[in-house]
Order: structure tokens, then C-alpha cells, then sequence
């Protein structure tokens, strides 16, 4: 008798240690997580973890041997300036590695006789504002706006959400049989901000470095111009939303891809916040011209109307609560 689980990919990365800490507090889950690294050591225990790569075809075969997966969280991804330095790698994993468990979810939805829930983190990398002017003007973009990427992360993240419609509602199409096919459902997130842990990889980093360095008393030199505006949302409203659309009817979903997002504030904004906290923090600007391009290409701010309406999507914490209440209070606490 195969073990029904949650598989969760890229569970040691920001995303996934939080969505396991998470899943940790409800009863009635059993967690397969799967990542290039170990499960950090607060989170030992709390899942069947396996060290492997998800382009590792036979470490799948095996999976599927021993477990029956009813829903996944492919959270592995090698972000967006990341993906800049290797874009081939990027490549490989973003989309060959969601190719490869898109058909997991596909093989174990017809096997089980009933859809797998696919959940994809997509990403305002999807979007790409011609120019400064257009995102100035169309500051609240909706999801089916804008979506010409200028990295090969958004690429590959706009590309993962097409993939994710096809298999839950092509695949197959010319089959005697229509398959059962899996439940693909995405969210594109804004830069997301956590207490606990610093991101990598990003180009939205320069918010959490900004505060994690102010909070350690170490300078810190911001790569973006200070009126750089993207839109924000602290980790626990990540996870929020992730668990929220992953338990949300079928029938109440007008959509596959949500744009989900909590405030809008500019990088010099940031720095006045984080100044309130820390006083003493060293925060200057040296803007990097091409780091600067990929978040000028981002949008000032997402419509996230949509989620609003459909699954009752409402972030807990506004920039106030954000800094206020979550970020400076843990923060301070984990460096002090
Ligand atoms: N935070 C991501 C990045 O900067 C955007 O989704 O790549």
C-alpha cells in the first residue's frame, strides 16, 4: 500500500522551509519534500525528505513506486538573477524540471482516477513593462497584461504556467480516451520578505538584504535607485495564499493563474522604515544598471482582484503589519 502524501520540491529553499514549518502545525498531512539540500535542522523530522535532483528521472520513477501523491507544491526554481548567470541551467530546471513533474502529476492523476492538485509559484517576472512611462500609467497590472518576460526566470515561469494549462486541460486531446487529467492552479507572487530567512538568487532581494543587514548593524548598498517601486508580501501571507488556493473548490476557480500581492512600496520607502527600526543602519544606494533594468521591467503593482473575488484572497498583513508586527520584532530577535 503506497503512503498518500503532500510532495513538496525545493522544500529547503524561502518558500518551502516556511510552507513545512506550516504544514508541521496541521494534523493529518504526511510530507514528501525532495531538494538539491538537506531539510534545514529545524525542520528535521517534520517530512520524508529526499536529497535528489527533480531532473533525476529514475529517483521519480522510484517516487512514484512508494507513494501516492494527491497534491504537489513544485517550489524548486532557480531564480531570476540567478538565472541570468546560467541561463541554460535556468532553463533546464525551471522548465524541464516542472515538464517532469507536470507528468508525474499526470501519470498519478490517471492512475488514481482523480486529478492531482498541481501548485506553481509563478512570479512578477512574468511581466515585462516596455518603459518606464507604460509602468508609471498601467501601475496595477492584471495577469493577462504585460506578459512579455525580459529574464530567462520569467521565461520560464510564464512558460511553466502555460505547460500547467495544458496538462490539466489539453493533455492528451487526441487519445480514444480523455485522461483524468491533473488540477493545476498558480499564483504570481511579488518579492516576497521573510524574518527567518534571506533570500538568494533574487532581484527583488534588495528589500530583505536591506533589513537583515541593517538588523546585524552592517552596512548595506542597495542596487536599485530609491525611487524603484515593486510590489511586496511577507512570507506568512506566501503561505497563506498557497495553502489557501490549494484548498480552495475547483468549481469557485475562474482562473489557473493568480496574481496575488500585499503592498507596494518604493526601495527609498523601504530604507525610511527600516531607518525607524534601526536608526543606525548604513543604507546607501549604488544603483546596478542591469540588475536595475530587470526591476524596472517589473510592475509597480499587481491587481489581485481576481484572487479577491474567487477564493476570499486577503493578505494578513499590510506594509504596517508587515514591518511592524512580523519583520522588525523577528528580525531583531533572531540577530539580537
Ligand atoms: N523574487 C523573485 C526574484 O527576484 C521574483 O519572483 O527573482
Amino acid at each position: 500500500m503506497r503512503t498518500r502524501v503532500v510532495m513538496i520540491t525545493g522544500c529547503s529553499g524561502e518558500i518551502g522551509q516556511a510552507l513545512v514549518a506550516d504544514f508541521a502545525e496541521r494534523p493529518g498531512y504526511e510530507l514528501l519534500t525532495l531538494d538539491l539540500k538537506p531539510l534545514p535542522a529545524e525542520l528535521e523530522g517534520r517530512s520524508r525528505h529526499i536529497v535528489g535532483d527533480i531532473l533525476d528521472d529514475a529517483l521519480l520513477g522510484r517516487i512514484v513506486t512508494e507513494y501516492e501523491i494527491h497534491t504537489i507544491f513544485h517550489l524548486a526554481a532557480l531564480l531570476s538573477a540567478r538565472g541570468e548567470f546560467t541561463p541554460e541551467l535556468a532553463h533546464r530546471v525551471n522548465v524541464e524540471g516542472t515538464l517532469r513533474l507536470l507528468k508525474l502529476a499526470a501519470e498519478q492523476s490517471e492512475w488514481q482516477g482523480r486529478p492531482v492538485r498541481f501548485i506553481f509559484p509563478s512570479s512578477i517576472a512574468a511581466y515585462g513593462m516596455p518603459d518606464p512611462a507604460t509602468k508609471a500609467r498601467d501601475s496595477r497590472v492584471r495577469e493577462w497584461d504585460w506578459n512579455q518576460p525580459q529574464t530567462m526566470y520569467g521565461c520560464n515561469k510564464l512558460y511553466g504556467e502555460l505547460l500547467g494549462a495544458y496538462y490539466s486541460t489539453n493533455y492528451r486531446q487526441l487519445a480514444a480516451e480523455r485522461p483524468v487529467m491533473l488540477d493545476f492552479r498558480s499564483l504570481r507572487f511579488p518579492g516576497l520578505i521573510s524574518a527567518y530567512t534571506v533570500p538568494s538568487g533574487g532581484t527583488s532581494d534588495y528589500a530583505p538584504e536591506m533589513l537583515h543587514a541593517a538588523a546585524q548593524g552592517k552596512p548595506y548598498q542597495c542596487f536599485v535607485r530609491p525611487d524603484t517601486r515593486i510590489p511586496f508580501m511577507v512570507m506568512p501571507d506566501a503561505v497563506k495564499s498557497l495553502m489557501q488556493v490549494a484548498a480552495v473548490d475547483h468549481g469557485s476557480l475562474s482562473r489557473l493563474v493568480y496574481n496575488v500581492t500585499s503592498f507596494s512600496l518604493s526601495a527609498a520607502e523601504i530604507r525610511e522604515i527600516v531607518l525607524e527600526a534601526f536608526p543606525d543602519a548604513d543604507i546607501t544606494f549604488e544603483p546596478d544598471v542591469r540588475r536595475q533594468g530587470i526591476v524596472d521591467s517589473w510592475p509597480a503593482d499587481l491587481n489581485d482582484d481576481p484572487a479577491r473575488r474567487d477564493w476570499d484572497w486577503k493578505p494578513e498583513y499590510d506594509a504596517r503589519r508587515a514591518f511592524g508586527d512580523y519583520l522588525i520584532p523577528n528580525i531583531r530577535q533572531r540577530y539580537c
